[in-house]
């Protein structure tokens, strides 16, 4: 790997006309065209949050990208509103320079005053505990799938976070219908 200029890198919330470069990213980093039909989906559905799709950039080019959108935490007294963080890519060509890391500190640092409780996600333990990430079930939260193996399934505590929000993660159908929910 070349040497990376990271102090141009810029994290902020989309612009106008820059969904298309938000979409290759993420099909780019995950090296698959259905991480496109998810986004897309994502975008056009009620989880969308369009204050919440960010991306990073250097010298004026897209090179990350990360979402939160809405799901459903089931608790055992209401259905309480809780974030998702997903997809989160960076362009292959920048893996390990520090954008994936840059995007989910600043991303997760502008959650402050938000409404959840929660930001929930599917991914190695290995990389977001550094970020304050713990198992969902530290939190007595359910994940949503068997498939999801229990040290992937993941919850970081928002301001708004109580020791009563127990209960089941709740995926918008866009994840089920696009088969992208746990392992197969
Ligand atoms: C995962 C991803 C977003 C990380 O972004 P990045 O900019 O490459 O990562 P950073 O430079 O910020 O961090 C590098 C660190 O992450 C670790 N890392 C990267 N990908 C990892 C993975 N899939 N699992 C565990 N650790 C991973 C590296 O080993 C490195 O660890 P170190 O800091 O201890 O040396 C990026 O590699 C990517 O887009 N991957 C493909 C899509 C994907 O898997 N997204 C996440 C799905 S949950």
């Amino acid at each position: 790997m070349g040497s990376v200029d990271m102090d141009g890198l810029i994290v902020r919330p989309i612009v106008d006309g820059e969904w298309e470069a938000l979409r290759s990213v993420a099909v780019a980093a995950f090296d698959d065209e259905v991480i496109g039909q998810l986004v897309d989906e994502l975008r056009a559905s009620w989880a969308w949050i369009p204050e919440l799709a960010f991306v990073a950039e250097i010298d004026g080019r897209v090179v990350g990208q990360v979402l939160y959108t809405h799901a459903i935490l089931d608790t055992p007294d209401r259905l309480v509103d809780v974030l998702v963080l997903s997809p989160l890519g960076v362009a292959p060509d920048l893996h390990g320079h520090g954008v994936g890391d840059a995007l989910v500190r600043q991303t997760l640092a502008r959650l402050g005053d938000r409404p959840e409780p929660y930001v929930f996600l599917e991914g190695s333990p290995g990389y977001y505990r550094r970020f304050g990430f713990r198992p969902g079930g530290e939190f007595g939260v359910r994940k949503p799938s068997d498939r999801i193996p229990d040290a992937a399934f993941q919850a970081y505590p928002l301001a708004t976070h109580n020791d009563s929000m127990t209960g089941t993660l709740v995926y918008p159908d866009v994840f089920w219908r696009l088969d992208a929910v746990g392992l197969r």
